[in-house]
């Protein structure tokens, strides 16, 4: 196993809409060790998206349990994944290891439903609320090329610099 660079704003490669995972082998589930990896040495992180590590493949990994306020599934590898059904809408701050000098407000579903494949090609359904349905959502737009800035209403009012701890 091995922890990648991430890739940070404003790589291109970041804006690419990922592809499909076909083969379900174990080249699949080393990559996928190696972006577990890599989102366990990150400060903080509650998910990574393939993309994120220049693997543009539809994978991504979320955990959520760091929030035990929240009902939560613990760690998920999630393939192919889609958002099938989804209610309600939040405000609320996120950051990204792609984009790290800045956090944001975002507006996400507060409720959504998940289907997914595990790293065996075996199908997945979650319902999911609050901070991990946040999560999904959040590591799902990086398969489509998309960045919590992008989703911002105000870039002036919507952005924060995050503050330097020396
Ligand atoms: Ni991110």
């Amino acid at each position: 196993m091995a922890v990648r660079p991430v890739l940070t704003f404003p790589d291109e490669s970041l804006k690419r809409t990922a592809e499909p995972v076909e083969a379900f082998d174990d080249a699949l589930r080393r990559a996928v060790a190696d972006l577990e990896e890599t989102m366990r040495a990150g400060p903080a992180a509650v998910g990574i998206a393939a993309p994120q590590v220049g693997w543009g493949r539809r994978v991504v990994i979320i955990d959520a349990s760091a929030r035990p306020q929240w009902p939560n599934h613990g760690r998920l590898v999630l393939v192919n994944p889609e958002i099938v059904a989804w209610e309600g809408s939040v405000v609320g701050r996120e950051g990204c290891l792609s984009v790290p000098d800045y956090t944001g407000n975002v507006v996400r579903a507060e409720r959504l439903t998940l289907e997914a494949f595990d790293e065996r090609g075996g199908p997945l359904r979650y319902e999911m609320e609050g901070f991990e349905a946040r999560v999904a959502q959040h590591e799902i737009d990086h398969l489509n090329g998309l960045l919590f800035i992008d989703r911002v209403v105000s870039r002036r009012k919507d952005l924060f610099r995050r503050k330097v701890y020396r």
